[in-house]
């Protein structure tokens, strides 16, 4: 098994060269992209990404276009998601937000160039061109109207309601889970004799991890400090935001949390390849201070 921590060394790797490419190369709007990109997150999305194609036996070299694809889009989603009309939050990832270090237009900016950046990467996937289209058009789903953007609004708009727990699962699913889930079903696609069972055996563990994972985002930013988050603890409360533990209390999201990832591992259970990688990422999810 190769460690998290080789994996994570190699997308930083294929980031760094991906945005070296674009031009021109001394542009402002350049330098707010790669501060944002290239800053010290925990590249769980390629980690995902990486794990899955092991357990195809997708080479690597091709998953490496999927896994920066997707921490594109989700780097773009964070320096939108932390701008004044947002979330407002002045930190992330132990540094200024793109706003606060560059200037609130050139974020908005940064986020759309990472954004073609990611289409354009994905583009270039050494596999045959039906599979990157399949590619694009998971991607374009996950991260649009009715994935990352469109639950991001929801988001917003629940800011001045009252949302229940069937409201606020449907928001994360999308907002969150649907980009985790296209680590998994990106590779999936690219494995096109998988049968239809297994196949959607790994999409139910990839969607039961993908809310998971926000569940417990949710828990952190009431049980964690600033300072060990990278990012402003108790931005939830401030912006009046309905979370699992606004709705279920901490211990009963919590609880939520740890019932999420049993059923991911039950899904994992079905499935004949090596999974070990992808338990151990739903570990680490489940158990992460940040
Ligand atoms: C934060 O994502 C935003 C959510 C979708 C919850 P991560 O917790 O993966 O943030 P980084 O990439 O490690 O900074
Ligand atoms: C953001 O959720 C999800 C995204 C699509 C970026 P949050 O607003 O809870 O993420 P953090 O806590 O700021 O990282
Ligand atoms: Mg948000
Ligand atoms: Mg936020
Ligand atoms: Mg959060």
């Amino acid at each position: 098994m190769i460690s998290q921590a080789i994996l994570q060394q190699r997308i930083n790797q294929f980031l760094t060269e991906q945005l070296n490419r674009c031009q021109p190369h001394d542009s402002r709007l350049k330098q707010a992209m790669a501060y944002s990109l290239l800053s010290d997150g925990k590249r769980m999305r390629p980690l995902l990404v990486y794990a899955t194609a092991n357990s195809l036996q997708l080479e690597l070299a091709v998953a490496d276009h999927l896994a920066a694809a997707l921490e594109m889009i989700h780097a773009y989603s964070l320096i939108h998601d932390d701008l004044p009309a947002m979330d407002n939050d002045d930190l992330r990832r132990g540094q200024a937000t793109n706003h606060i270090a560059f200037d609130e237009a050139t974020a908005i900016l940064a986020g759309d160039a990472l954004q073609s950046l990611a289409f354009a990467s994905l583009a270039a996937a050494p596999a045959e061109p039906i599979v990157v289209v399949k590619w694009v058009r998971e991607l374009a789903q996950a991260s649009g109207l009715a994935g990352m953007a469109g639950g991001q609004s929801l988001d917003l708009i629940s800011e001045q309601q009252t949302v229940d727990l069937s409201q606020l699962q449907q928001i994360h699913n999308a907002k969150t889970g649907a980009l985790l889930r296209a680590c998994v079903a990106m590779p999936v696609l690219g494995h096109p004799t998988l049968p239809q069972d297994q196949q959607q055996h790994f999409l139910r563990f990839a969607e039961h991890l993908g809310l998971a994972f926000q569940v417990v985002d949710d828990v952190l930013d009431v049980t964690q400090d600033t300072a060990t988050l990278g990012k402003p603890a108790h931005s939830d409360t401030k912006n009046n935001k309905s979370t699992y533990p606004s709705l279920l209390g901490t211990a009963g999201a919590q609880q939520k949390a740890n019932e999420l990832i049993e059923a991911a591992f039950d899904a994992l259970d079905q499935l004949p390849q090596d999974t070990d990688e992808l338990r151990d990422l739903a570990h680490t999810i489940l158990h992460r201070k940040h």
